[in-house]
């Protein structure tokens, strides 16, 4: 039984863009439409066609002339960084130490946790994110609270709590045995539980010792279905304290080899300052890079190199990485991100933007068949854009004159204003918002 036909400018990538022009990388459906039912898709195309393969009856969702896309996947962020969004004038370790870790250890409180989840998850719906991969705090009660709100939402989720045992205060770290038992239960309570996957989580090398890596390496050999997400190589002050810390490596890409903790389900945050050598690993293991532009701009990091990742084979993805991030938006980021490569004479464009904020993502994750493009079968999850959301916009497409440019003015003037509704596995999370009418297709 259908639920609901959603018409719109439909929109959906079936391959990575070679190029601006590159039309045959996407579906595009001026008067499109996709059906819903039991929280998948069940068909997409051009409204004519989809209507005839709906129950007479079905609610239609008209959200014309906005475009209606795969709901948007943010690959990095950090949830108890909430409220730490904008904290001002430091680079990572001492902005680590002077703002994160504090704020982290409220996390203690399970009451403090759920609220700043719930807000957290409302906070990417609003902005279009349908899936979002995130730390939680060394805390296994923010896990829970992390896990209980996207489970509340029916998001596509993924996290995990923050393993730290050395380089951080007392209050936030645990121990080889506590991180491993802790995250044991974790995955016991909540992989693959609805739709949530767990991410096993060392922060980074300088925050875990070496019987802690140990400790991630056996948790990854035991659940080899969950991901793996920590930071490499995001500031030159970082990887001078990780290698120091792990003198046999032959550099903080090998630390993480070491303990075999790389392979296609890990995601490494930031990896702006590696050699070829470095990436040259990324490639072999089908580990992923995630370029995070606003956090490395904020930070005053450095640099993401996407070609020289291109050239040498290695996978990556983009995120927000909030709280260093400043903007839950992947509109946002995506306009920061082309902000990023241009500086290293490095083009971006709109398609590529929009295919790296939906399909990109969901192969970065190995779940291109679930999420990040509209087809059937696929979960339902799904964003609707409106390129007109500002009276800034509004004039600029005054003067658009094809979908490229569409699209780059909505990643480069968009935000959450220009989200005017997300579906999450067909149930519409802004309500009031959409205008459902009763009709027969
Ligand atoms: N490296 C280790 N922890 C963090 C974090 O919370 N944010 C960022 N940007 N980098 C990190
Ligand atoms: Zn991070």
């Amino acid at each position: 039984m259908s639920d609901l036909l959603i018409r719109g400018r439909v929109l959906t990538f079936v391959r990575e863009p070679e190029g601006i022009d590159d039309t045959a990388s996407y579906r595009f459906f001026e008067d499109g439409a996709v059906l819903v039912s039991s929280g998948k898709i069940a068909a997409v195309g051009p409204y004519g066609d989809v209507a005839k393969q709906a129950d007479g009856g079905v609610p239609i969702a008209d959200h014309r002339p906005h475009l209606v896309l795969p709901g948007l996947i943010d690959t990095h962020l950090h949830f108890p960084q909430t409220q730490a969004i904008a904290s001002y004038g430091a680079q990572l370790l001492e902005w680590l130490n002077t703002y994160i870790f504090v704020e982290e250890q409220k996390f203690r409180a399970p009451e403090h946790a759920a609220f700043i989840a719930g807000r957290f998850t409302d906070e990417l719906l609003s902005n279009g994110t349908t899936t979002a991969v995130a730390y939680c705090s060394v805390h296994p009660e923010s896990v829970d609270a992390f896990f209980t709100a996207a489970e509340e939402r029916n998001m596509l989720m993924i996290g995990g709590k923050v393993m730290m045992d050395r380089n951080a205060p007392d209050a936030l770290r645990d121990t080889p045995e506590r991180g491993y038992d802790e995250t044991k239960q974790l995955i016991a309570r909540w992989h693959r539980r609805g739709r949530a996957h767990y991410a096993v989580s060392p922060r980074f090398a300088i925050t875990s010792t070496p019987e802690q890596m140990e400790m991630s390496r056996a948790l990854v050999a035991e659940h080899p279905d969950c991901y793996v997400q920590t930071h490499l190589s995001e500031n030159r002050d970082e990887i001078a304290f990780a290698t120091s810390l792990f003198p046999e490596a032959k550099d903080y890409t090998d630390i993480y080899a070491r303990y075999g903790l790389l392979g296609r389900k890990t995601l490494l945050g930031h990896c702006i300052h590696l050699s070829d050598r470095e990436i040259s690993v990324l490639a072999e293991t089908g580990a992923v890079g995630v370029f995070c532009p606003t956090s490395n701009l904020f930070l005053g990091s450095g640099l993401f190199d996407r070609d020289r990742f291109d050239k040498l084979g290695a996978r990556h993805s983009v995120a927000t990485d909030v709280g260093a991030g400043t903007s839950f938006s992947m509109l946002e980021t995506m306009g920061e991100a082309y902000k990023v490569l241009h500086l290293q004479g490095q083009r971006l464009s709109p398609l590529n933007s929009f295919y790296m904020m939906t399909l990109g993502n969901a192969r970065a994750l190995d779940l291109e068949d679930r999420i990040g493009s509209l087809h059937a079968g696929a979960d339902a999850d799904i964003v609707v854009l409106d390129s007109r959301a500002k009276p800034a916009m509004e004039l600029r497409m005054q003067v658009a004159s094809s979908l490229a440019e569409e699209l780059f003015v909505l990643q480069t003037m968009g935000d959450d204003r220009s989200v005017t509704e997300v579906y999450v596995a067909g149930k519409p999370m802004q309500s009031g918002r959409v205008e459902v009418r009763r009709d027969v297709p």
